[in-house]
C-alpha cells in the first residue's frame, strides 16, 4: 500500500434525516435521479420523517422504505406527488417494510471479487455471509469486461456481462475460478424460484438502473437452474458449522459484500475475530468505514464525493470499489 494520507476505517451512526440526506448525496446521486430528489426531499419532511422514526431503527433505511412504497405501486413521480401517496399508503408501506429486508443481491459486485478469487489456489469452496438469494455465489457463471474495449473473459454464453473499470495495479484474471463447492448464510435467504422473492429483488434495484435490473434478471436465470444452498440463520452462529462441511481438498474463502453495516458495531469485531480464526481466506467488501482492520491503513478516495466499498483479503484492505461493483481503484 502507497505512502499516502491514512484515514483509519471508522463508523459513526448517524439519524434519519442525516441518513436520507446521506442517501440522497452520497449514494443516489448519479445513479438514481428519482431516488435521490425522493430521499433529499424526506430528508427535509418532519411529516414523513416521524412515520418513518415509528418504525424500528433497522427498518428505517432507505432502500427498504423506498422498495416498500415502490411495492405499494407508487411510481416514478415527483416528490410532491411521492409525498402524498405515500402519506396516503403508509399502513402499507409500513406493514411491508416491517417483513422484507433490505437483500439487494447485486451481481456487480462480483466483478470487484473476481481478481481476488483468482489469485487464491484453485479449486475453490465458496462460502458467502449475507447472501440474499446467493446470486454473487456464481462468479464463475457470468462475464467480465475490465475497462472499455477490453476483451470479454467469458466461462459460458449464458450470464450477465458485468463491467468495471479499474485503475491501479489490478491484478487483472486471465478466467473465471473454478468452484467446486458453494453456500451461504443468511438471516432470511430468498428463494430464485420463488416469484415472490425475485419480485422483491426487483423492487432492490433503484428506479433508472435498467443495466442492474437486466444483469439481476440475467443471474437469476442462471441462479435459478443450480439453486445455491443457503443456510438460514446469524452469521456469527452458524459460520463455524457451515464452514466446516466444506469439502476437502478446496481452498475454503469465506467472504462478503454489503453486510456487516446491517450489524452493531460489537458485532463486527465479533465477525472479524471468528473468520481471522477460521482455516480460510477471507474476503471483505464493506462500506468505507463499517469495518476496522487492526493496523490497517487506507488511502483517501480519489473521489470522495461518492461512496466507497474498501476491498480486503485477509484483513488487508487492497483496493476501493463502487458499491455496485463498476469500479476497482486498487491501491
Ligand atoms: C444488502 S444484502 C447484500 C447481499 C449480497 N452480499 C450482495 O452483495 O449482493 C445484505 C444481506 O445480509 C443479510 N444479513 C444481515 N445481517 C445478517 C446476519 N446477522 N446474519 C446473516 N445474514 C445477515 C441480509 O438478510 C441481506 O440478505
Amino acid at each position: 500500500m502507497p505512502n499516502c494520507v491514512a484515514r483509519v476505517l471508522n463508523s459513526t451512526p448517524m439519524d434519519t434525516a442525516t441518513r436520507y440526506e446521506y442517501f440522497s448525496t452520497q449514494e443516489a446521486r448519479g445513479h438514481s435521479n428519482c431516488y435521490e430528489d425522493w430521499a433529499k426531499g424526506i430528508a427535509s419532511d418532519n411529516e414523513l420523517l416521524a412515520l418513518i422514526r415509528t418504525l424500528p431503527e433497522e427498518r428505517q433505511q432507505p432502500n427498504l422504505i423506498l422498495a416498500s412504497a415502490r411495492a405499494t405501486g407508487i411510481g416514478l413521480e415527483p416528490y410532491t406527488k411521492f409525498r402524498a401517496e405515500f402519506l396516503s399508503k403508509w399502513d402499507k408501506i409500513r406493514a411491508i417494510a416491517m417483513v422484507r429486508r433490505t437483500q439487494t443481491n447485486e451481481v456487480g459486485r462480483c466483478a470487484t471479487l473476481l481478481p481476488i478469487f483468482c489469485e487464491l489456489q484453485q479449486p475453490l469452496a465458496l462460502l458467502e455471509v449475507g447472501a440474499s438469494a446467493g446470486l454473487c455465489l456464481y462468479p464463475d457463471q457470468y462475464n467480465y469486461q475490465y475497462n472499455e474495449d477490453a476483451p470479454i473473459l467469458s466461462k459460458t454464453t449464458g450470464g450477465p456481462l458485468l463491467h468495471c473499470t479499474t485503475t491501479g495495479n489490478v491484478p487483472l484474471p486471465a478466467q473465471v475460478p473454478e468452484i467446486v463447492w458453494r453456500a451461504g448464510i443468511d438471516l432470511n435467504p430468498l428463494d430464485v424460484t420463488n416469484r415472490e422473492d425475485t419480485d422483491w429483488l426487483e423492487l432492490l434495484v433503484w428506479p433508472d438502473q435498467h443495466h442492474r435490473l437486466e444483469r439481476l434478471n440475467a443471474a437469476v436465470n442462471v441462479v435459478r437452474a443450480n439453486p445455491p444452498h443457503l443456510v438460514r440463520g446469524d452469521l456469527l452462529e452458524q459460520l463455524e458449522a457451515t464452514a466446516a462441511t466444506s469439502p476437502s481438498g478446496a481452498n475454503l474463502v469465506i467472504f462478503h459484500s454489503a453486510v456487516l453495516n446491517y450489524l452493531p458495531v460489537d458485532a463486527r469485531t465479533e465477525f472479524r475475530e471468528l473468520v481471522s480464526g477460521l482455516p480460510a481466506h477471507w474476503i471483505s467488501n464493506e462500506g468505507e468505514g463499517v469495518l476496522v482492520f487492526p493496523g490497517q491503513k487506507v488511502p483517501p478516495p480519489r473521489d470522495p464525493t461518492t461512496g466507497s466499498f474498501v476491498v480486503a483479503r485477509d484483513g488487508i484492505p487492497l483496493a476501493y470499489s463502487g458499491p455496485h461493483g463498476d469500479r476497482l481503484d486498487w491501491f
